[in-house]
C-alpha cells in the first residue's frame, strides 16, 4: 500500500474537486491510501492534512471551488519553507504527490521531484496557459461562463447602442478571450500575445457601426498591456461611440464545472493514479488531440504551446 498526498494549488479551478474525488476513489482500488492536504503548498509545510477515503467525496463532483482549499505559497519558495515541507512528507509517510494547479503550483512540484519526492502533476486553472496540455481544468466552465456574461451585456448594449470592453482573466494568455470570443460572437478579440493596434479597434467598430450594427463587444484579456479604462476612454475619444467598460473578475472562477471540465478531472484523477500505482513518477498528465499524454514533468512547462492565431482570425470573418 502507498500513500499518496493530494493538494490544490493557486487559483482554483471548477473541476478540481471532480478531480480529488476521482483520485479519492479510483486510488484505494489500486491499493492507494490517498491522503488530502488542506490549502496546498502552505497546508503541507503546516501538516495540514487528512484521509481522504471514497466516502468522504460525496455529493462533490459538481461543486466548483476545492474542498482541500487552496493557496499561492510565499514559504514554500524559500528554504525555510521548502525544508519544512520535506520534513512533512517524511513524517506523514508520504509515497508521493498529486499537485492539482497551474504554473506556479507545477513549478513547485518540480522542485519537489527535484528534492526526491515522487510528483505528478494536473493541469488545473481556468487560465489554460500550460503548453503540455490542449485544455486545463476549469478553462471550459470559464469560458462558458464568460459566454454567458456575454450574452447579457450583449441585451444591454444592443438596447443602448454601446460598445462594451469585457475584461476577463487568463494572466498572459489569452486563450479564455479567444475561446469565449469567438464563440459569443465578439468584435474585437485583444489577448496579450498580440499588440494592440488602436487605429485597426476603430477601423472595426465604425466599419461595424455603417454596416447597421447597433453594438460592438470588445472581449479583451487582463494580460494586455493597455489598461481596459483607457481604452475606453480613447475609443470614444476617437470614435465618438459611447463605450463602457465590464470587469468580470472572479466570477469566472467560481461555479458548476461543465461536463468536460469533469470528465477531463475523472480522466486525469484516474491516470494519476495508475501512475503512482505502476511507479511512474515525476510525470504531467496533458490531454492532447483528444488523448492524454504524459511529460516528464521537468519537461512539461517547456513544451512549444499551441498557437491561436487561426481562431482569433477566424472569430473576425464570423462577427463582421
Ligand atoms: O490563475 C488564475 C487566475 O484567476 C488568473 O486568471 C488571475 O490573474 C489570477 O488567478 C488572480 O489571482 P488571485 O486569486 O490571487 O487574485
Amino acid at each position: 500500500m502507498k500513500r499518496i498526498g493530494v493538494l490544490t494549488s493557486g487559483g482554483d479551478a471548477p473541476g478540481m474537486n471532480a478531480c480529488i474525488r476521482a483520485i479519492a476513489r479510483r486510488g484505494p482500488s489500486l491499493d492507494l491510501d490517498i491522503v488530502g492536504i488542506e490549502r496546498g503548498y502552505e497546508g503541507l509545510i503546516a501538516g495540514e492534512m487528512r484521509e481522504l477515503g471514497p466516502r468522504d467525496v460525496s455529493d462533490m463532483i459538481q461543486r466548483g471551488g476545492t474542498v482541500l482549499k487552496t493557496a499561492r505559497s510565499e514559504n514554500f519558495m524559500h528554504e525555510e519553507g521548502f525544508k519544512m515541507a520535506l520534513n512533512m512528507v517524511t513524517t506523514f509517510k508520504l509515497d508521493g504527490i498529486i499537485v492539482i494547479g497551474g504554473n506556479g503550483s507545477l513549478n513547485g512540484a518540480i522542485k519537489l521531484a527535484k528534492a526526491g519526492v515522487p510528483v505528478i502533476g494536473l493541469p488545473g486553472t481556468i487560465d489554460n496557459d500550460l503548453p503540455f496540455t490542449d485544455y486545463t481544468i476549469g478553462f471550459d466552465t470559464a469560458v462558458n461562463t464568460v459566454l454567458s456574461a456575454i450574452g447579457n451585456i450583449r441585451d444591454t448594449s444592443n438596447a443602448h447602442e454601446r460598445t462594451t470592453i469585457i475584461e476577463v482573466m487568463g494572466r498572459e494568455c489569452g486563450d479564455i478571450a479567444i475561446y469565449a470570443g469567438l464563440t459569443g460572437g465578439a468584435e474585437i478579440i485583444l489577448v496579450p500575445e498580440n499588440k494592440v493596434d488602436i487605429d485597426d479597434v476603430c477601423r472595426v467598430l465604425i466599419e461595424g457601426k455603417n454596416v447597421g450594427k447597433s453594438s460592438s463587444i470588445i472581449l479583451k484579456a487582463e494580460g494586455v498591456a493597455i489598461d481596459s479604462t483607457e481604452l475606453e476612454e480613447t475609443i470614444q475619444e476617437r470614435t465618438g461611440l459611447d463605450t463602457k467598460v465590464v470587469i468580470l473578475g472572479y466570477i469566472q472562477r467560481g461555479g458548476s464545472p461543465t461536463a468536460q471540465d469533469r470528465m477531463l478531472a475523472s480522466l486525469l484523477g484516474n491516470k494519476a493514479c495508475e501512475l503512482f500505482s505502476k511507479n511512474i513518477i515525476n510525470k504531467a498528465i496533458g490531454f492532447r488531440n483528444g488523448e492524454i499524454e504524459i511529460f516528464d514533468i521537468e519537461e512539461s512547462l517547456l513544451v512549444a504551446r499551441k498557437n491561436l492565431h487561426h481562431l482569433q482570425e477566424l472569430a473576425k470573418v464570423l462577427a463582421k
